[in-house]
């Protein structure tokens, strides 16, 4: 059975000529810096992102904790989204392993965070029975709230206030680059109201495996040590590296297809009787891109049994594999990418049609 995979963008396998280049890629120490092929994506993408300097991190999980632990300290606070990837999906890390304590506010529609809640949040330095706020992170693309891009000029408001306040600022921008193809404005105008990015070469751009994390020279010479401190120091990594840079070169323009994709199946959905995709319903939040989330409700169509997980088991009897989602049984998301076509995306709407009504 030809399988279509949606549960992630991070399934996507090298292709052939990205493989060739990692087979030939020139590599060394990277610990001792010296992997020329890691020193040239961590160049290049600083460059992209329009930062001194990059840091080659295993996993955005891994380059965002770095990043808190150059941010912040024990007992220090960082402000960030209830819905965010660091305090959802992170196992905990930075209170875990950094003793940051995180304060979250309410995600809003678009992924942002409100303004005036996050002036209330941050603390008085001079009071000793609070946390000292340090820093701010947002996230974009914003996965949880549909895979939304933030825009620079919400960036840009949320910089201002925190550089008011003594605070830094942090992306999570595991999916930075489809946010900037889906808002069509250069990468850096949303990455200059922030001190330090991540971006993964491994979900969108296809490669097996690798983040930067990027910011000012010092900042970077903190996380490099950060990076040494939970065990993130790896040696001949050009060959990861190596497919970095395929991807840079061959697979950036393309999400614009995985973004058409996902705009056809979230309008295919809508249509569907039992599911609602709220994203097909509101244009004007923002930019969607390649992630697709929708509600299944069988007692739309007299089916009660079905919800997203009795949805997900059915579907992949059919050779769609998607994700059901969150405690309520209801939320299923699916994604876009490089090993899925326009046609999958006819297959998986008819299948979705098949499993729900029989037909
Ligand atoms: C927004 C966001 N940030 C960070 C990550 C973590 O990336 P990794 O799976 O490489 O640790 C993900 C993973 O899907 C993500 O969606």
């Amino acid at each position: 059975m030809n399988i279509i995979d949606l549960r992630s963008d991070t399934v996507t396998r090298p292709t052939e000529a990205m493989r060739e280049m990692m087979a030939t890629a020139r590599v060394g120490d990277d610990v001792y810096g010296e992997d020329p092929t890691i020193c040239e994506l961590e160049e290049r993408l600083a460059g992209i992102l329009g930062k001194q300097a990059g840091v080659f991190i295993a996993s955005g999980t891994m380059g965002n904790l770095v990043a808190m632990l150059a941010h912040a300290g024990r007992g220090d606070e960082v402000i960030l989204g209830d819905l965010s990837h660091t305090f959802l999906y992170e196992a905990g890390g930075i209170s875990a392993l950094g003793g940051i304590h995180p304060h979250t506010l309410p995600n809003l529609e678009a992924g942002t965070l409100d303004l005036t809640r996050i002036q209330l949040a941050v603390r008085n330095r001079d009071d000793v029975h609070a946390p000292r706020t340090r820093t701010i992170v947002l996230e974009n693309t914003h996965n949880r709230c549909g895979g939304i891009a933030l825009t620079a000029d919400y960036c840009n408001r949320v910089a201002a206030l925190a550089k008011d306040r003594g605070l830094t600022m942090h992306l999570d921008g595991a999916r930075l680059f489809n946010a900037a193809i889906a808002l069509g404005c250069p990468i850096t105008d949303l990455t200059q109201p922030f001190d330090s990015v991540t971006v993964c070469l491994s979900k969108g751009l296809g490669a097996p495996a690798g983040s930067v994390l990027c910011g000012s020279r010092e900042f970077i010479a903190e996380a490099r040590r950060a990076r040494k401190l939970v065990g993130g120091g790896m040696r001949q990594v050009g060959i990861l590296a190596a497919a970095g840079l395929y991807a840079l070169d061959h697979h950036l323009e393309r999400l614009a297809e995985d973004h058409a994709n996902a705009a056809v199946l979230a309008r295919g959905v809508a249509g569907i009787d039992a599911l609602s995709c709220p994203q097909a319903q509101t244009p004007d939040v923002g930019a969607w891109t390649n992630l697709v989330y929708f509600t299944v409700d069988g007692n739309a169509i007299g089916r009660p049994e079905f919800d997203a997980i009795e949805l997900s088991k059915r579907l992949k009897t059919h050779g769609v594999l998607a994700h059901a989602l969150g405690s309520s049984g209801k939320t299923m998301r699916m994604v876009t990418h490089l090993d899925v076509c326009s046609s999958d995306i006819e297959t998986v709407l008819a299948e979705l049609r098949s499993c729900l009504t029989g037909t």
